[in-house]
C-alpha cells in the first residue's frame, strides 16, 4: 500500500487485507481498492477471465433493468447487497429517468457502509442506507418504510447478491417475505452467477470468490434462477445470460459472461 492509498482509505478499515466488495470494485474500474485487493483481484482473473466481463455486464443490466422499471411507472428502488458505489448507482441511473426517484439500499458489509457513507455524503436527492442482512427481512422493510411508500410499486433489486444466500437460508422464502410488502405492480430484478454457464470456469469462480469471502458461495443453475421469480409475470426474455436482457441498440456483440438476470411484475 502507497502512502497516497493509507491517506485515502476510510477510517478504521483495514485495507492491507483483501476484501471482496474492493475486488468487485477493481474489476469494474473503480477506485475504491487496494494494493492488497487488486493481487487478489488479479489472481482470480488468472483463474477465471470471464470474470470481469462479467461483472461489467453486471452493471450494465442493473441500469437497463432500472431504467425499464422506470419506464413502468416505479420511481421507488430497494436495492439489497448494493455493493460498493461506483458508476450508474441506482440512485443515478433512477434519478436520472425521473428525478422524484427514491432510492434504499441496504448490505450487511461494514466495509461497504464506509465506503458508500463517505461517497454518498454528498447527495441530496432522497436516499438512504440500511445497515442490514438480506435475511433480516423484517429490519429492512421496517427502515425502508421510512423512505418508501409500500402502497405504491417498488422496484426490488437483488443483483449478484443471492449467491450469498446458501439454499439451507431459504433464499426463496427470503424473496418470499419481501415481495409480499409491496403492492401489485412491483418488480423483482435478479442477476446471480451460473453454474451452468461455462460451467469449469464459473466453477473455478465459486471456489475462488469462496476462499475471497470467507464464506461458501452458492452459484446457481437458469432453472434455479428462474424459480426465484415463481409466482411473478417475468418480463421477455425471460432468465438469460445478462447481456442479452434487453440489450442497447448500439450494445456491442456479446461475449458469454456467466451471470444469469431477469425482471419480473408482481401481479
Ligand atoms: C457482488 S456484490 C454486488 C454489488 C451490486 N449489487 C452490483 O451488482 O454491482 C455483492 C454485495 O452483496 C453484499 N452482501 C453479501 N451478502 C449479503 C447479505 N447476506 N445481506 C446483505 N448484503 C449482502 C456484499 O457486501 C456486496 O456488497
Amino acid at each position: 500500500m502507497t502512502a497516497g492509498e493509507e491517506e485515502a482509505a476510510p477510517k478504521g478499515i483495514d485495507v492491507a487485507t483483501p476484501h471482496i466488495a474492493r475486488i468487485y470494485d477493481y474489476w469494474l474500474g473503480g477506485k475504491d481498492n487496494f494494493a492488497s485487493d487488486r493481487a487478489a483481484a488479479e489472481q482470480v482473473m488468472q483463474a477465471t477471465p470471464t470474470i470481469k466481463p462479467g461483472v461489467t455486464a453486471n452493471r450494465a443490466f442493473l441500469s437497463r433493468a432500472v431504467r425499464s422499471m422506470v419506464g413502468e411507472g416505479v420511481t421507488q428502488f430497494l436495492d439489497i447487497g448494493t455493493g460498493i458505489p461506483t458508476a450508474n448507482n441506482t440512485h443515478m441511473v433512477a434519478q436520472a429517468a425521473d428525478p422524484e426517484s427514491r432510492v434504499v439500499y441496504a448490505d450487511n458489509d461494514p466495509i461497504v457502509l464506509a465506503h458508500a457513507r463517505a461517497l454518498l455524503s454528498g447527495v441530496t436527492a432522497p436516499t438512504s442506507f440500511v445497515d442490514a442482512d438480506l435475511r433480516d427481512t423484517g429490519r429492512i422493510l421496517e427502515e425502508a418504510a421510512r423512505l418508501l411508500d409500500f402502497e405504491r410499486p417498488v422496484g426490488l433489486l437483488l443483483i449478484a447478491v443471492l449467491h450469498c444466500i446458501p439454499d439451507d437460508d431459504d433464499p426463496q422464502g427470503v424473496i418470499g417475505t419481501l415481495l409480499n410488502a409491496l403492492a401489485p405492480g412491483s418488480f423483482l430484478a435478479i442477476t446471480h452467477p451460473g453454474i451452468d454457464q461455462l460451467p469449469e470456469r464459473m466453477s473455478a469462480a465459486e471456489d475462488a470468490l469462496t476462499k475471497a469471502m470467507g464464506f461458501r458461495v452458492t452459484f446457481r443453475t437458469r432453472e434455479g434462477v428462474g424459480a426465484f421469480f415463481s409466482g411473478l409475470e417475468l418480463l421477455e426474455p425471460g432468465v438469460v445470460p445478462v447481456q442479452d436482457w434487453r440489450p442497447d441498440a448500439d450494445a456491442e456483440p456479446s461475449a458469454t459472461t456467466g451471470m444469469w438476470g431477469g425482471v419480473a411484475r408482481k401481479k
